[in-house]
């Protein structure tokens, strides 16, 4: 119904104990004086991102649409009532498709009213530059971050972040064109501490925190973090390689300096949920040089020849090493290495079983050990599958390894042009950013980024499908971050881990001031 009459009713219960209802009636171009009466605490509906669920119903045109859903109900200005999305009790994308046709369509034409989530109490939405669809969750901040986190903390997001990465300004004594990089240790380390501390409060019990850093403070950084979060919290430091000892840095007096680091702690390291990542391996490890002929078969019959000659006779005697372990890699369930055990390490169970596959050293020997991996021995050594060390990654068969606190697999080089944003030396990769969130986060969960920048870590959630919040004090929020971010909800961003994330577009993103 779009000119017609219309008709809104609305019925829920919030916090369990307050009832609220309201109607609303209009039609063509005039919209009613008084959309929706609420009642409630006070006698006005809830506003912002109150907790609790509220259950509305909506008919246009005097026939009732049937459309339930949870969300909260907030009072605005006679004509521009919102309907705001709660963070705990969002509605199912169903759910949300269906409010979508089904009232904000309706709501809009009828009633001149917006369907948006609401900025909380502390916070105004700035609608000309939030973007996207308007029940998105995401946020960014164009504010300073402290206060902007203290705001936070009132308004609910206490517990709230499963990841918080940090990249503030590395005190390197610069004044860049988009903000002051000198300051004195105390003052650097005295603005540090304040803002650890209300991340701190932010983090969620499950999450971590990633501080990135140089070596120019990160002593006192260590320090500070120790102080606030605790020597106990500490996950890891790692270390990542920014650059190569190539120009003018050639040139410098001393060691030259071509590294970052990466301090991780966890708000309870006992709680912290992480996953084990692996990365790619370069170079083949030549001691997987054995080919299992009969890897289904029971290992007592398990038949091994060398891995050149099957090789050679199944791609022809001119195939060439490359060759050989592209050959392996694609047929690792047959590629095995023989390892000394550390016997000493092991159980009397698996000494036993050492002992005798020595005495019988033509057999290969089996001991179950769920829920690890089988112990398999043969001559007194343990048979490793070149299988454990393959994963498929992008539909090719790549050798891997676990991810250690070195990280020299991140090209820094080459990103300028990484979300269309120039932000000159200060700008962190995608990947990176992938990374952290790969390693501490699942699609839905929140993350923080206080010192934003041009919206790395933003855009790199948003392709991750999690939910973000980023803060920006600078002019290069609208600049850089906005635009950028546009791009990536508009599905035109072709750059940095877009495609690894297949990511095609989709969400929005609201600005809060
Ligand atoms: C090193 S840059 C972050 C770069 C970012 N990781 C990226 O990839 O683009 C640090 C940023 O923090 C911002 N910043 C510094 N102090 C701030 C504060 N107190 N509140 C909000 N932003 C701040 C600066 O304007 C700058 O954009």
């Amino acid at each position: 119904m779009l000119d017609g009459m219309g008709m809104l009713e609305g019925i829920g219960m919030l916090d369990g104990m307050t009832r609220f209802e309201g109607t609303g009636q209009g039609g063509g171009a005039t919209p009613p004086p008084s959309p929706i009466g609420w009642g409630g605490p006070g006698g006005r509906g809830p506003g912002g991102v109150a907790g609790g669920v509220v259950a509305v119903s909506v008919g246009v045109g005097g026939v009732l649409g049937g459309v339930v859903v949870a969300g909260a109900v907030a009072a605005g200005p006679p004509s521009a009532a919102e309907l705001c999305w709660l963070h705990a009790a969002a509605p199912t994308p169903t759910r949300s498709r269906a409010i979508e046709t089904d009232v904000r369509w309706n709501m809009a034409r009828d009633y001149h009213v917006a369907v948006a989530m609401k900025a909380p109490r502390g916070f105004s939405r700035d609608a000309a530059r939030s973007h996207g669809d308007r029940r998105s969750e995401n946020v960014l901040v164009h504010g300073e971050n402290l206060d902007a986190m203290r705001r936070l903390l009132r308004a609910g997001f206490a517990g709230r972040f499963r990841c918080v990465y940090v990249d503030p300004p590395f005190n390197s004594g610069r004044r860049f064109a988009e903000y002051d990089d000198a300051s004195t240790p105390a003052e650097w380390l005295s603005m540090m501490r304040e803002r650890l501390q209300a991340a701190r409060e932010l983090l969620s019990d499950h999450g971590a925190i990633f501080v990135e850093i140089d070596d120019t403070e990160l002593g006192p950084l260590l320090g500070v973090m120790d102080d606030v979060y605790g020597r106990d919290q500490r996950i890891s430091t790692i270390t990542v390689v920014r650059s190569a000892a190539t120009g003018h840095k050639a040139h410098n007096r001393g060691p030259v300096n071509v590294t970052d680091f990466v301090l991780v702690y966890a708000r309870d390291r006992k709680g912290w949920r992480c996953h084990q990542l692996t990365r790619e391996r370069e170079g083949y490890d030549a001691a997987y040089g054995t080919w299992l002929e009969n890897p289904a078969d029971a290992c007592v019959g398990w038949r091994f020849t060398p891995l050149g000659s099957k090789a050679r006779a199944v791609l022809g005697k001119t195939a060439t090493r490359p060759d050989i372990e592209r050959f392996a890699v694609d047929h690792a369930e047959h590629v095995v290495r023989f390892a000394q055990p550390r016997y000493e390490a092991v159980s009397r169970k698996a000494q036993a079983l050492i002992d005798r596959s020595r005495r019988e050293p033509g057999r290969v020997l089996r001991l179950k050990r769920a829920p690890r991996k089988d112990l398999l021995l043969r001559g007194g050594n343990r048979v490793l599958f070149l299988a454990d060390k393959v994963a498929t990654i992008g539909g090719r068969r790549l050798l891997v390894e676990p991810l250690t606190n070195l990280w020299d697999d991140v090209p820094f080089q080459g990103i300028a042009r990484e979300g269309g944003a120039r932000f000159v030396r200060n700008k962190k990769p995608e990947k990176l950013l992938a990374r952290v969130l790969a390693l501490s986060t699942d699609p839905g969960d929140w993350v923080l980024d206080p010192f934003l920048g041009s919206g790395t870590t933003a855009a790199v959630a948003h392709k991750m499908g999690r939910r973000w919040v980023g803060i920006e004090q600078g002019d290069h929020l609208d600049g850089l971050c906005v635009p950028r971010l546009r791009r990536v909800v508009d599905g035109v961003d072709a750059t940095g881990v877009t495609q690894a994330y297949d990511w095609r577009g989709g969400g929005g993103f609201h600005v809060w001031t």
